[in-house]
C-alpha cells in the first residue's frame, strides 16, 4: 500500500468508519481481479513510423498524403485552426468538437521542398516532410511547433496502438495549459499525466495529476502564441522541457513535448494568432461558454457539515446582520439522507423547500452538491430507476461495476449513452422541487474510495460511448463532461426559460458548454493559496473561463492573515465561494476577528460594486472565449518578463489583480505591461512596462486599473455606474458594457464607449451605429489627479 492509497483509506475511515474502509479493501481487489480477467496484459507489439510519402491527394483545405506505412490528413479550417490525423483519424467523432469547422476553400496542398508537401494558408502554413514531420509556421515563415514523425506500438496480435508524438517548440516558449494544473501556470519541466484524478486528500502544488486534464497546450513563444489539442480521451502523459537560448553565438537548444498515449486516434488541432484570437477559434470549436446567471457571479458560502436547516439560517443570518453581502449557500452531501444523491434528510432538513424560498426572498439562492455514484441498495428509488434504465457501468462479462464512495457500495451510470443522460437529467426535477437553482458536481473522475491502487472504475469497465462501445480507458476523462451534458440539458428541459447554473470537479476539453468547475480540495496554506490561482489561469486557456478556489482551503484552519489574503483573491475570481471540510475550521468571514471581518466585508461590498463587470466578462467569455481570468501577457505575448510572471494576473481588459501570496507583506512587486495604471485605492499612478512596488496592507488586494478603461459597476443605489479610468495625455481609451439581460436566454447588447480628452475634460461617449451619443448610464471618472 503506498502512502498515498493509505491517507486514503484513513480518509475512508475518518469519514465513515471501518466498514467503509473494509469496502475499499474489498474494491481494490475486485477491480484488480476485474482488470486481470477483462484487460489481458498486452502482447508483443510491433513499432512502426510513416515511412516516406508516396503520394499526395488535394482534398478541401489540404489533403492527404500517402507514407508508405501511413497517412496523413491536413485539414486548414476557415477559422484558421489547422487540423490533421493520422492513420485514417478524421475529427469527428469527437467529445471536445461541437462540430467540424469549413475547411477553408482557399487553402491547397502544394508541394514543398526535399520532396515535402505544405499547406499555405492567409493565417498560417503547414509543411509536411517527406518523412512526416508535420511543421506549423507563421506566415511570415517562422516556426511554431515541429511534430516529428510519430511512432506507433500495434500489438501483434491485433488491437490498438499505444503512440508517442515528439515536437520541438522555439527555445524561448514557455508552455500553459493541460487542464487544471496547482504547480502552473507556466508548466516548467516534468511529465504531466492526462488522467482525471482525485487525488484523495487536500493537494498541493505539485500533487499531479487532479481532477481534470487535457491534452490542450498553449504555448507562447517571441514567434507567436499557439494552442496545441491531441483530440484523444485515454490516458496519456505529456514531458514538457522548456529550451534554452544560446548566450552569445551558441546554438539554441529547442523545447520539447512529448506525448504518449495509450490508445485513440492520433490527432490533432493546432490554433495560432493572439492568445484572444487562439481562444476565439477555441471556442468556435469546442462550444461557447455558458453563460453563469447573474447571481453566480457573486458570493458563494458552502460547507461540508451544516448539518441543518437551522444552521443553514444562522450562517445566512449571519451574513444579513453584519451586512454581508451573500448570493449563493452550498448544501453538501450531509443533507442527503445516508449520503444518497436526489434524497433529503428529512430529519434535519424537514422543510427543504421553504428554507429555498426564504432564502430567495433575500436574494441567496440554495445550490445542491450532485455526485454520480447511486448507492447499490434494491428499495433506494435512485437505484431502482437507474437498474430499470440499464444504467450502470458494467464489466467485460455484464455485471455491474460496484466502488465505493460517500454511500458506501455504488454504482456509476454511464453517462456516456444518451439514454443513461436523459434519465439522469430527469432526476433534476427532484432538486428543482426542493428548491435549489444551481448545481455542483462532485466526485465525478469518477472517484471510488480504494485502499490501494488507483481510486477510479476499474479500466475493463465497458462504457456505450454513444454506441460506439469502449472500455473506461477511453471513457474515464469524459465521464464527467458527460454527466455535465445529462445535467445541463436536463435542467434546461425543466426549467427551459433559465439558464441552468452547473459547476463540476472533474471534467475534459469542451467543458464550458455546461457551465463551469472549481478548484477542488486545496490544502489549506500559503502553497494551496497559490495553487488556486494557477489552476484558474490554466482552465482558462483551456476555454474554460468560470472557476474558483475554495476559499480558505478545504482543509485545516487558515491563519486570520491567510484567509483574508485568499478571501481577497476569490472576490476577483469568477467563482467566489468559501467552502471547507466536515474536519476543518470555520470559514465564515466573523469568524476571524473583528479586523478580519472588516476588510473580508469591503471585499464583498467591492465584488457587489464590480457585479456589471463581471456580468459583462461572462458576456464577453460566451461571445469570444476570452476567459474572464488572464496571465499578463495576454495583450503582449512578446513580452518575456510577463511571460513569466505568475502572481499576478488581467482580470478582463480592465484590472490587473495583483494578490498577496506570502505571508507577512505589506507591499508587494507588481509586473506591469506596457501603459498607464492605476492603484485603483490611492489612484496612484504608474507606468509600464516594468515592475513597480504596491501598497499591499492587510486591508485590501493591490488592483490597478488600465488608463482609459471602462468598468461597468454598481452604484449605491444598485443602478449602473461607468468608472472611467483617465486615459493618459494626449491617449483615448474606451470599453465594452454587457447589461445584465436576467437569468434567462436573452442576451443584451453590447455596448461600447470611447473615451477621450478635450482640454481639461475626460468626455465619454457611446459608439452606435448612426455616431457617438451620451452614456445612458452615470460615468464617475477617476485618476485625474495624474495630470
Ligand atoms: C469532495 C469535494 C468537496 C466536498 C466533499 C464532500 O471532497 O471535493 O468539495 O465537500 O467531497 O462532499
Amino acid at each position: 500500500m503506498e502512502g498515498r492509497d493509505l491517507v486514503r483509506s484513513v480518509k475512508a475511515v475518518g469519514s465513515v468508519g471501518a466498514a467503509q474502509a473494509l469496502r475499499t479493501v474489498r474494491a481494490a481487489w475486485r477491480r484488480r481481479r476485474t482488470d486481470s480477467a477483462g484487460l489481458p496484459p498486452r502482447g508483443a507489439e510491433r513499432a512502426r513510423v510513416p515511412g516516406q510519402v508516396q503520394n499526395a491527394e488535394p482534398g478541401p483545405g489540404g489533403g492527404t498524403l500517402w507514407f508508405s506505412r501511413s497517412r496523413l490528413r491536413i485539414v486548414v479550417a476557415a477559422n484558421g485552426a489547422v487540423f490533421w490525423g493520422w492513420d485514417g483519424a478524421e475529427p469527428e467523432p469527437s467529445y471536445a468538437l461541437v462540430g467540424c469547422p469549413e475547411p477553408d476553400p482557399r487553402a491547397v496542398l502544394e508541394p514543398d521542398k526535399d520532396g515535402g508537401w505544405r499547406v499555405v494558408a492567409e493565417r498560417v502554413t503547414v509543411v509536411v516532410s517527406r518523412n512526416g514531420a508535420v511543421e506549423v509556421r507563421t506566415p511570415g515563415g517562422v516556426t511554431l511547433r515541429r511534430d516529428l514523425p510519430p511512432r506507433w506500438w500495434e500489438p501483434v496480435d491485433g488491437g490498438g496502438a499505444r503512440w508517442l508524438q515528439r515536437a520541438e517548440v522555439p527555445a524561448d516558449a514557455r508552455f500553459f495549459g493541460l487542464g487544471g494544473r496547482a504547480s502552473g501556470p507556466r508548466l516548467r519541466d516534468g511529465t504531466y499525466r492526462l488522467w482525471n484524478t482525485d487525488p484523495g486528500r487536500a493537494f498541493v502544488p505539485g500533487d499531479d495529476p487532479l481532477y481534470i486534464t487535457m491534452p490542450v497546450q498553449f504555448v507562447v513563444a517571441d514567434a507567436g502564441t499557439h494552442l496545441v489539442f491531441h483530440d484523444s480521451t485515454w490516458d496519456g502523459t505529456v514531458t514538457l522541457r522548456e529550451g534554452e537560448e544560446g548566450a552569445g553565438s551558441g546554438h539554441d537548444r529547442a523545447g520539447t513535448c512529448e506525448l504518449r498515449m495509450d490508445g485513440g486516434p492520433l490527432r490533432c488541432w493546432v490554433v495560432v494568432g493572439t492568445p484572444a484570437r487562439v481562444l476565439l477559434a477555441w471556442a468556435s470549436l469546442t462550444g461557447a461558454p455558458a453563460l453563469p446567471p447573474a447571481w453566480a457571479l457573486g458570493h458563494h458560502h458552502a460547507r461540508w457539515g451544516f448539518g441543518s436547516e437551522q444552521e443553514v439560517r444562522r450562517i445566512v443570518a449571519g451574513y444579513r446582520e453584519r451586512d454581508l453581502p451573500l448570493d449563493a449557500v452550498h448544501l453538501d452531501i450531509d443533507h442527503y439522507d445516508a449520503h444518497q444523491v436526489f434524497t433529503v434528510d428529512r430529519e434535519r432538513f424537514p422543510k427543504l423547500p421553504e428554507l429555498a424560498e426564504e432564502l430567495w426572498r433575500d436574494g441567496v439562492r440554495l445550490v445542491s452538491i450532485i455526485d454520480p455514484a447511486v448507492k447499490s441498495e434494491p428499495g433506494n428509488a435512485v437505484y431502482d430507476g437507474g437498474v430499470a434504465e440499464d444504467a450502470f457501468v458494467r464489466d467485460g462479462s455484464g455485471d455491474v461495476v460496484h466502488g465505493v464512495a460517500w454511500p458506501g457500495e455504488v454504482a456509476y451510470p454511464d453517462f456516456t449513452h444518451a439514454r443513461v443522460r436523459e434519465w439522469w437529467g430527469g432526476l433534476y426535477e427532484e432538486r428543482l422541487a426542493q428548491g435549489f437553482a444551481g448545481f455542483w458536481h462532485d466526485m465525478n473522475e469518477p472517484t471510488s474510495f480504494t485502499a490501494f491502487g488507483e481510486p477510479t472504475l476499474p479500466r475493463s469497465s465497458r462504457h456505450a460511448l454513444e454506441g460506439r462501445g469502449g472500455d473506461h480507458r477511453e471513457a474515464h476523462n469524459v465521464y464527467a463532461l458527460c454527466m455535465a451534458r445529462a445535467g445541463f440539458e436536463g435542467v434546461r428541459a425543466l426549467t427551459p426559460r433559465q439558464r441552468p447554473f452547473l459547476f463540476s470537479r472533474s471534467g475534459w476539453v469542451g467543458a464550458q458548454r455546461y457551465g463551469g468547475t472549481w478548484s477542488g480540495d486545496v490544502a489549506t496554506g500559503w502553497p494551496g493559496l497559490r495553487a488556486s490561482m494557477s489552476l484558474v489561469l490554466g482552465l482558462g486557456l483551456c476555454g474554460v473561463p468560470y472557476s474558483g478556489p475554495d476559499v480558505g482551503g478545504f482543509d485545516g484552519s487558515p491563519s486570520p492573515e491567510l484567509y483574508l489574503r485568499w478571501f481577497h483573491l476569490g472576490a476577483h475570481l469568477p467563482l467566489f465561494r468559501t467552502h471547507a471540510s466536515l474536519r476543518a475550521g470555520r470559514r465564515e468571514p466573523w469568524e476571524f476577528g473583528a479586523d478580519v471581518l472588516e476588510h473580508a466585508r469591503a471585499a464583498l461590498v467591492g465584488r457587489r460594486r464590480l457585479a456589471p463587470y463581471f456580468v459583462t466578462l461572462a458576456h464577453l467569455a460566451r461571445r469570444t472565449g476570452a476567459p474572464y481570468v488572464r496571465p499578463l501577457w495576454w495583450g503582449a505575448p512578446e513580452d518575456r518578463a510577463l511571460r513569466d510572471c505568475e502572481d499576478a494576473f488581467l482580470l478582463g481588459d480592465c484590472l490587473l489583480v495583483a494578490p498577496v501570496l506570502d505571508p507577512g507583506a505589506d507591499r508587494r512587486a507588481v509586473q506591469l505591461p506596457r501603459g498607464l495604471w492605476y492603484d485603483t485605492a490611492t489612484e496612484q499612478p504608474y507606468r509600464g512596462p516594468g515592475q513597480v512596488l504596491v501598497d499591499a496592507p492587510l486591508s485590501r488586494i493591490p488592483v490597478l486599473a488600465r488608463a482609459g478603461s471602462v468598468i461597468p459597476t454598481r452604484s449605491a443605489d444598485g443602478g449602473l455606474e461607468l468608472e472611467v479610468w483617465a486615459p493618459a495625455r494626449g491617449r483615448g481609451g474606451g470599453g465594452m458594457v454587457v447589461p445584465d439581460s436576467g437569468d434567462g436566454w436573452e442576451e443584451a447588447e453590447i455596448e461600447r464607449y470611447a473615451v477621450r480628452w478635450e482640454g481639461s475634460r475626460v468626455v465619454v461617449e457611446r459608439e452606435g451605429e448612426d455616431g457617438v451619443g451620451e452614456p445612458p448610464h452615470p460615468v464617475r471618472v477617476r485618476g485625474l489627479g495624474e495630470g
